[in-house]
């Protein structure tokens, strides 16, 4: 989704700028620009499709200023096109905006304006904003003043940046609901704006973070918060350890090579220093806040996610109802925040987000808070808004992911929820010792085994080169591993544009069946789980109809290996961690087959690595 990066200070901000904005590529967008301010005069340098034709524009038509704001744009009003693309400047050329966020008002805010004569160069929604300002410059006596002004104006959630050439020595920025962040970096006489921590992480790692409804004065020497109401707010620095290096992609050829191949070092930092393996074994989550008293009054879990996070909260979901014994129900957070959910006194939302800032899940949280829920998250991304608005939250320990299909971003939380469950029981009481033991000693196994699936990573590209060109595949799993089926198939349709479908396998004879022939590939996913002999007899149905089956089976199952087409082995894996190793093959081969047909596997169209619109 869209980025945002601005700079005040004594360097040129062209270049940090346009930095800034390609550490934010993998958020995906489909139009650039920049605006500067040069000799006193604001410039403008915008447009459509990757940062390199921004970049292009700039070196025919330089930009020299030190200060500036920078955007990418994922098109929602509008084509995306250099009309289009933000900053966007006012009529009077002395004020420009970046935006994110949808102004769900724009039609009738464009009217009035309209009505007042003003005129419009694009097609967005954002562009109201800037004519808003300009609008209130002369009554309200400057930047800050104007811009709160307009932001009173506008419905849905905004993030927005926003340059006045009269006023040089300032950037204005404000965040109003949840349409992504808006972090301030600040560095040695210069300070930084964006949307996204990455992108200004590599000049300082000491930030501020806007809240909701709070607006943000940026100059050379500091930053002041204040609320849109204009009360003061104090300034709380972070500081923040992501060390930028692990956002390049190295050896690889995309981010999500590396990032698949990164799960093993990303499962065991997700259990350093939370598992005590000795002493008879237990689990430390101290972030979640969760008290004894607490965990017994539980009655019952939501889990809200979207997409891959969804995925993790359904195995989540078994986790917690075999070792907890609590009732937990996933909803899809787009349905959650829509269908007037019924929250009783011992109800706890649990939000699952790699971004923590998907707009979704951020608004089913507000209405499960609104309703009296405890909020717990498990988020990636330091600082997000998931993990601020949570009661208690448990942070993957996983780093930056950069790709937009999430790999690693699915792996680390299947055992963050393994770790919750085991956590609950034990507060509970409701686990007994050996279980305990037995449990905490196969999270030890983990990250060896997701390693050992890595390693076979020759073998699943063996396979991708057969699968390349079909044009449908069939994934089916059960029990704990029905959301891998589910999470196999989103990896394969997202960069490979494969039409997949995930099944639970025992629903196959109540329709699906029908599509099975020689044209359609079935994976079946069976390892040695309790689920086992029902997704054996599942492969004899689809080869009995012709289907091309393809095995997910334990080293040495000379079952699957006789009954299948072709097998993907897994190493022997404790049942309940199993979803963890089975994923990993199935993202590689979504991603070989990727590369393989040589799309843009990183950046898939049409897709955006948080989704901060509705
Ligand atoms: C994952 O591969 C997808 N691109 C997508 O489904 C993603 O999981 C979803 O948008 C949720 O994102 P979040 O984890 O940042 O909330």
């Amino acid at each position: 989704m869209c980025g945002i990066v601005g700079y005040i200070g004594p360097r040129d901000a062209t270049p940090l700028i346009l930095g800034g904005l390609k550490r934010l590529e993998y958020r995906g967008y489909d139009s650039a620009g920049l605006a500067v301010i040069q000799n006193g005069e604001i410039q403008v340098r915008r447009d459509a499709g990757k940062l390199s034709r921004l970049e292009t524009l700039v070196s025919a038509s330089p930009l020299d200023g030190q200060v500036g704001i920078g955007h990418t744009r994922w098109a929602t009003h509008g084509e995306p096109s250099a009309r289009n693309a933000h900053p966007h400047l006012g009529l009077t050329g002395k004020v420009v905006v970046a935006h994110n966020g949808i102004v769900e008002n724009f039609l009738e805010l464009r009217e009035e304006l309209a009505a007042e004569g003003e005129r419009f160069n694009s097609d967005t929604d954002s562009e109201v904003i800037v004519h808003l300002i300009e609008k209130y410059l002369a009554t309200e006596g400057g930047l800050v003043e104007a811009t709160r002004k307009a932001l009173s104006h506008l419905k849905g959630a905004h993030g927005v940046v926003a340059l006045c050439a009269d006023e040089p020595d300032k950037i204005v920025a404000a965040r109003l609901g949840n349409a992504g962040g808006v972090v301030i970096g600040i560095g040695d006489g210069e300070v930084f704006v964006a949307s996204d921590l990455p992108a200004i992480l590599e000049h300082t790692r000491r930030v501020a973070f806007l809240e909701s409804r709070q607006m943000a004065v940026v100059t050379r020497t500091g930053v002041q918060i204040q609320t849109l109401e204009g009360a003061a707010v104090q300034l709380q620095i972070h500081g923040i350890a992501w060390d930028p290096v692990a956002a390049e992609k190295g050896e690889y050829r995309h981010f999500m090579e590396k990032e698949i191949h990164e799960q093993a070092r990303a499962l065991t930092d997700t259990i350093a220093g939370r598992v005590d393996f000795d002493n008879g074994g237990g689990v430390r989550l101290p972030e979640l806040n969760l008290t004894p008293d607490l965990a017994r009054r539980i009655q019952k879990i939501y889990i809200i996610a979207c997409g891959t996070a969804a995925h993790a909260g359904m195995v989540g979901k078994a986790l917690i109802e075999r070792v907890a014994r609590i009732p937990v129900e996933v909803d899809i957070a787009s349905e959650f925040r829509y269908r007037d959910p019924i929250v009783s006194p011992g109800t706890v939302v649990l939000a699952i987000s790699q971004s923590g800032e998907t707009a979704d899940t951020l608004a089913a949280m507000e209405e499960a808070h609104k309703k009296g829920a405890a909020l717990w998250s498990i988020v990636n991304a330091i600082g997000s808004q998931a993990m601020r608005l949570a009661d208690g939250c448990i942070s993957m320990q996983c780093g930056p992911e950069i790709g937009v299909a999430s790999t690693k971003a699915y792996t680390a939380p299947l055992v963050d929820l393994y770790m919750l469950a085991i956590h609950l029981a034990d507060l509970r009481g409701v686990l007994d010792a050996r279980t305990r033991r037995s449990l905490i000693a196969d999270l030890r196994l983990i990250p060896d085994l997701a390693g050992q699936c890595l390693d076979r990573n020759a073998e699943v590209e063996k396979l991708a080169r057969l699968l390349m060109n079909t044009r449908h595949c069939l994934y089916l799993g059960r029990g704990i591993n029905m959301p891998t089926a589910y999470e196999g198939a989103l990896k394969l349709k997202e960069i490979s544009y494969i039409h997949a479908e995930g099944y639970p396998a025992g629903e196959m004879k109540h329709g699906p069946i029908a599509l099975i022939d020689r044209e359609m590939p079935v994976i079946v996913i069976a390892p040695r789980d309790p689920w086992y002999e029902k997704m054996f007899s599942q492969i004899e149905q689809a080869r009995a109809r012709g289907g091309v089956v393809i095995g997910l089976a334990t080293d040495g199952d000379e079952r699957v290996a006789a009954a299948a087409n072709h097998v993907l082995w897994l190493p022997e894996t404790p049942w309940m961690l199993s979803p963890v190793t089975a994923i990993i093959p199935l993202q590689l081969l979504a991603y070989h087959i990727a590369a393989l047909r040589g799309l843009d596997v990183d950046q898939p169209r049409n897709l955006a690595k948080s989704v901060t619109v509705e």
